[in-house]
Formats: structure tokens, C-alpha cells, sequence
């Protein structure tokens, strides 16, 4: 019997249990595999009891779970191991451990799911021999090759429906309400968000802002009688000039982690447009939870494409959605470029016609 691994790496994102479901059924129904989960990531490989036989039984009812049941790691390159030699913090490249215990299990092929972190890790496995088959995951929509990645969705009902109960503070307390969103160097959640709950100004990494022209904003809804105001940021948003803010910077092991821009346009508004502020920063409430119907459908259409992928002996891909069509593309080519706001898109054609204040000179 064939044997193939399954794990899930990088933040967890709603419809990752929705795609080892499918994997697994897919894997075992039409093709006879056998399918061993590898928990935590790939440290799994390594832990006592980490590698384990994924039978029907121990996917049933797990569609509709938030999160994983493999677990995940998120704390960047696993093939970096920091260690102390002759007094010096050097990185060791243990990429070759990694091959060892997968030839070892006897893993013919591997799904990988995850984000741009796990994919280039999927790349550098498949670029050593490895057979290997990615699924793109993250509620940031930005991984390349893809119209979508599964968890998106999710992120998106979530953000706006915080948008819409933010509505009801700022309103009757005549303030301005921020919220600030996932999304890394992305702004997808932030403007899909906005643009659906209604936000009066959204701030996104792709538009350096203007801190005078999000105050013209707030002060030209007050002049019409609309004393309060929205506003959707997401984390990697930064002024014209200025930097993204950070809570943690990457080092050898980890990545840098976003946040705390809300509170500093906060600030800003508050002293400088004349208006009281709060911020709420939504954070992981994005991430948890059971995914939409549009997630659970795209994540379980990934899944068992991912499967048909091995079967057919195409390694080195990621199951992708283009328009309305399920398709792969090679690993390279999806990583090449990170998916980004389209400054041209419909979307942002769509907020400026809206009067939406994308926070620059342009509106
Ligand atoms: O990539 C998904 C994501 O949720 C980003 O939007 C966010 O910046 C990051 O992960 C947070 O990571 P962590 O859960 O490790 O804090």
C-alpha cells in the first residue's frame, strides 16, 4: 500500500481540518493510500508519537472545526537550528534530518498545507527530491498562483461583523471606532472587510497614508452630520515615509510579527482631528472558529485535488482556484510573487467611487 504524510504548518486558518478530511477520504476511498498525519508542522517527524495513522474514523465530524487536528508550528524556517559552537550563536542547516525521516517512515509523497512559510518549505523539500504537493492556506489571502486561499473567507465575515458592532458605539457615542486586521503585508482582510461593513476610511500596506487626509475625512463627515467614523486598518498599514509597526522583529528562527498600528492613527486622531477614539484589534478571533460554506467548500475541493495531484504523479505543485476553476501550478511559480492589493482592481475602483478615504491624496 502506498503511504503518503499529511501536515498542516504556519498560523492556523479555518478549513484546515475541512482539507485533511477531504485529503484523507480522497486518499483512501479512490486510491487505496495509506495517509500518515504528522503533527506540528513537520516537527512531528521528530516527537515520540508524532507520526501517526490517519484512518475515516479520525476525520469523521472534524468539516465544520476551526483549527487542526495535526496541530501546526509557526515560528518561521525549521530547517534553521540555532546552536552555541566555541562560545558563537551559530545556524545549522538541517534540512538532511528532515529527508532522513521521511524516507525513513516511508512517506512516498507529502501534502503540505500552509502559507507562503510552509510553501517555500514544500519548494525546498521538492528541490532535494522530495515528492510533494502544496494547499494554500491563510486568512491573508496572499499567497501567489491562486485566486484564494482557504481561510480567507472566514476572516473577512469575521472582520465585518466586528465592523458592523463597532457601528453601533461609534454612532451613538459620536466617535471614531478603529479596527485593526490581520493580513501581514497584505490588505486584503482589511479592505474586503471595509468595503463590506462599511468602513469610512481603510488602510492598507499597499497605500502609504497621509495622517492630514484621514483627519480631513473624519472632519468633512462631522461637517455633514455624520459625527462619527470608521475605520478599518490593516496591521501592515504604515504612514507615507514611515514604517510598518511591529511587536516582535524576526531573528534566525522566527518571523516578525505586526501590530500596533491601530493605536498609533489613534493617537493621532485624537489629538490632532478633534475627535475621542478607541481601537479594538480583532487579532486571532480571525483565525478561530468553524469556517464559512465557502471556506469548507474550497478547502475540501484543495484537499482531494491535492490527492489527484500524487496520484498523477505531479509533485511539485499547489492546487490553486482560478476564477471558477480548480487547477495547479508549480511551487516556484507561486512563490515568486506574493499576492497583493490590486491598486487598479475593481475592489479599490469600487471604495474611492464610495468616497471611502484610502488614506492618501488620490481619493
Ligand atoms: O499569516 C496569518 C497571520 O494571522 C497574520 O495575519 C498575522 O500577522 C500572523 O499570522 C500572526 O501570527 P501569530 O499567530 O504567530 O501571532
Amino acid at each position: 500500500m502506498r503511504r503518503i504524510g499529511i501536515s498542516t504548518g504556519g498560523g492556523d486558518a479555518p478549513g484546515l481540518n475541512a482539507v485533511i478530511r477531504a485529503a484523507v477520504k480522497t486518499a483512501i476511498n479512490d486510491h487505496g493510500y495509506e495517509v500518515m498525519g504528522i503533527r506540528n508542522g513537520l516537527d512531528g517527524l521528530f516527537e515520540p508519537g508524532g507520526v501517526f495513522s490517519l484512518t475515516l474514523k479520525d476525520v469523521r465530524g472534524i468539516l465544520p472545526l476551526g483549527g487542526t487536528i495535526l496541530g501546526s508550528a509557526n515560528r518561521g524556517n525549521p530547517f534553521v537550528r540555532k546552536a552555541i559552537i566555541d562560545g558563537e550563536e551559530v545556524v545549522e542547516d538541517i534540512t538532511d534530518s528532515y529527508i532522513e525521516r521521511i524516507q525513513l517512515l516511508g512517506l512516498e509523497a507529502l501534502i503540505l498545507i500552509g502559507g507562503d512559510g510552509t510553501l517555500a518549505i514544500a519548494q525546498t523539500l521538492a528541490k532535494r527530491g522530495i515528492k510533494v504537493v502544496g494547499v494554500p492556506k491563510t486568512i491573508d489571502n496572499d499567497v501567489g498562483g491562486t485566486d484564494t486561499t482557504f481561510g480567507f473567507d472566514t476572516a473577512v465575515n469575521i472582520a465585518t461583523e466586528a465592523i458592523d458592532r463597532l457601528h453601533t458605539t461609534a454612532e451613538s457615542h459620536h466617535r471614531v471606532m478603529i479596527l485593526e486586521l490581520m493580513g501581514r503585508d497584505a490588505g486584503f482582510i482589511a479592505l474586503n472587510a471595509g468595503l463590506a461593513g462599511g468602513a469610512d476610511v481603510i488602510l492598507i500596506p499597499e497605500i502609504p497614508f497621509n495622517f492630514e487626509v484621514i483627519c480631513r475625512k473624519i472632519q468633512q463627515r462631522v461637517a455633514r452630520g455624520s459625527k462619527f467614523s470608521i475605520i478599518s486598518t490593516a496591521e501592515g498599514a504604515h504612514p507615507e515615509g514611515g514604517q510598518k509597526v511591529y511587536k516582535r522583529a524576526a531573528d534566525a528562527a522566527y518571523v516578525a510579527r505586526l501590530g500596533g498600528i491601530g493605536q498609533v492613527v489613534g493617537k493621532f486622531v485624537e489629538s490632532m482631528c478633534g475627535a475621542e477614539t478607541r481601537v479594538t484589534v480583532l487579532g486571532h478571533l480571525q483565525r478561530g472558529g468553524t469556517p464559512t460554506a465557502f471556506d469548507r467548500w474550497l478547502a475540501t475541493c484543495y484537499g482531494s485535488d491535492a490527492v489527484r495531484l500524487i496520484a498523477h504523479g505531479r509533485f511539485g505543485r499547489m492546487v490553486a482556484l482560478k476564477g471558477r476553476r480548480f487547477t495547479s501550478v508549480k511551487l516556484e511559480d507561486a512563490l515568486k510573487t506574493p499576492k497583493r492589493v490590486d491598486l487598479q482592481g475593481d475592489t479599490i475602483q469600487t471604495a474611492k467611487a464610495l468616497g471611502i478615504c484610502m488614506g492618501n491624496d488620490l481619493d
